[in-house]
Formats: C-alpha cells, structure tokens, sequence
C-alpha cells in the first residue's frame, strides 16, 4: 500500500500568540516495504507531521492518502475506525496505560476491534515474545524499565498488523543496544509485510540505517541522500 502526501501545509491558530506555520507545501510518496527517516531539529515539526499522517491532525491544506484512500475526505467516526485498522503508531511518549499489564497494553487496539480476549491475549503474548518481554507479560508499565515500556508501545503499535506504521522517537531514552533493537523490530516488520515505515528521529544513531532520509527545517521537507 502507498502513501502520498501533497502540497500539506499546516498552521496553528492560537488566540494568544500568533499564528505558527509549521508545515509549508510538502510533498512525499512511499511505497510499500519503503522506511523513511524524518529528521528534523526539536520543534521543526515532525510529531506535527506524523499526527497529520496518523489521521489525528487535520491538516491547514493539502492531503494525505493511503492505499488511494484520501484519509481527510472521511468522516471523523469513519476516519477513527480506519486508523485502528490501518496504523501503528508508536507515540513520542509512550502512553501506556498504568492500570494495564503488559500484556494488556499491547491487545489494546484489539479490544477495540471487538476481537475475543482469550485470541487478543496470545497474540499479545506472541508479540511479547518477539520483544524479549516474555517474561514480564504481567507487569504494568512503572514495574518496567524505559526500554522495555518502549518495546511493550512498539508491541502495541504492531498488533493490528497495519498498513503504515509511524513511529516518533522510538530510540529516545533507549541505550544504542536497546535503540538498535528496537529499529530492528520496525524494520523487520515493514520488510516482512511490506508495510510503509516513517520513523522521526533526531537520534545520530539512526544515520545509515534507511534507504530514504529526509529533512525537516523552516517547514520544508528536503529528501537527502541516505547516508551509507
Ligand atoms: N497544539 C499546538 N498548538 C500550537 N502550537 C503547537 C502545537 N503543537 C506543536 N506546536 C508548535 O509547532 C512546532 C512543531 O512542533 P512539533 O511537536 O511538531 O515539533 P517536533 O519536531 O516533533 O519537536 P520535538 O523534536 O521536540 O519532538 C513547535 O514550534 C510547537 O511549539
Ligand atoms: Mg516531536
């Protein structure tokens, strides 16, 4: 499935500061089993960015569509249901819910999808599995360390088996071991299921690790050459 972005600007309104033009005319098309890194100093708009992909945000101008499908010409409720069954998103923070186990947090969306909890559960725990955090199915989230919460979101992320997966700072406050593999479990999902990956990422450790690399800056999305 492809995902192309045209002429997308964005702007927030705010009564008490002035307008802020985030985005400004971009332009992008990935295919299927293609990972784009999305660089960009703090405060250049990448979460702005991957919201508006995520069907969270709409945009001041422009579009997005997926698989041929213009996600904003959809109706809001239309719109919440094509999220969940099309994209993983693994948050900046990680918003697990505390009162969750780790293995709950991850069959989340599938409760949302109505699936029954016994099959919502092995799942879950099949996901787990691949994360190394077989073993800490039970826990909640502050019974877990940084890496491992992230790894239980990237789980999370994964489960629904979606078309795009968008993930924002997944490494940030993981160790180069942990951040290696978490990048690991990203990628190797969006080969082995031909998915679409964007990973924003400020992290210099990601350098090298994608065919397509591209730069946030004063609102312009400029494609590099990925760097070997
Ligand atoms: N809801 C909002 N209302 C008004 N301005 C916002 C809002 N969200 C973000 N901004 C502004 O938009 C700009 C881009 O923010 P964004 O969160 O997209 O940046 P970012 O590249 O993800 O930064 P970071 O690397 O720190 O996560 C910032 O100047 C921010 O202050
Ligand atoms: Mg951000």
């Amino acid at each position: 499935m492809s995902l192309s972005i045209s002429n997308l600007s964005h702007t927030y309104s705010s009564s008490a500061l002035s307008d802020r033009n985030v985005l400004n005319d971009i332009s992008l098309s990935l295919s299927g089993g293609e990972q784009l890194l999305l660089r960009g100093i703090s405060g250049s708009g990448k979460t702005t960015l991957i919201n508006i992909l995520a069907g969270l945000l709409s945009p001041s101008r422009g579009s997005v569509s997926l698989g041929g499908q213009d996600v904003y010409a959809m109706a809001e409720a239309e719109r919440d249901e094509w999220r969940r069954k099309t994209i993983g998103y693994v948050f900046q923070t990680h918003q697990l819910l505390p009162l969750l186990n780790a293995w709950e947090n991850v069959a989340m969306p599938l409760s949302f999808a109505g699936t029954p909890r016994g099959e919502s559960k092995s799942r879950a725990l099949e996901l787990l599995e691949s994360v190394g955090l077989a073993n800490h199915a039970n826990n909640r989230p502050k019974e877990l360390s940084t890496g491992q919460r992230q790894r239980v979101a990237i789980a999370r992320a994964l489960i629904n088996q979606p078309e795009l997966i968008l993930a924002d700072e997944p490494t940030a406050s993981l160790d180069e071991h942990a951040a290696s593999e978490a990048l690991d479990l990203l990628q190797q999902n969006c080969k082995e299921r031909n998915t679409v990956l964007i990973v924003a990422s400020h992290d210099p450790l990601l350098n090298g690790r994608f065919e397509r690399v591209a730069d946030l800056a004063y609102g312009e999305l400029v494609e590099k050459d990925a760097v070997a």
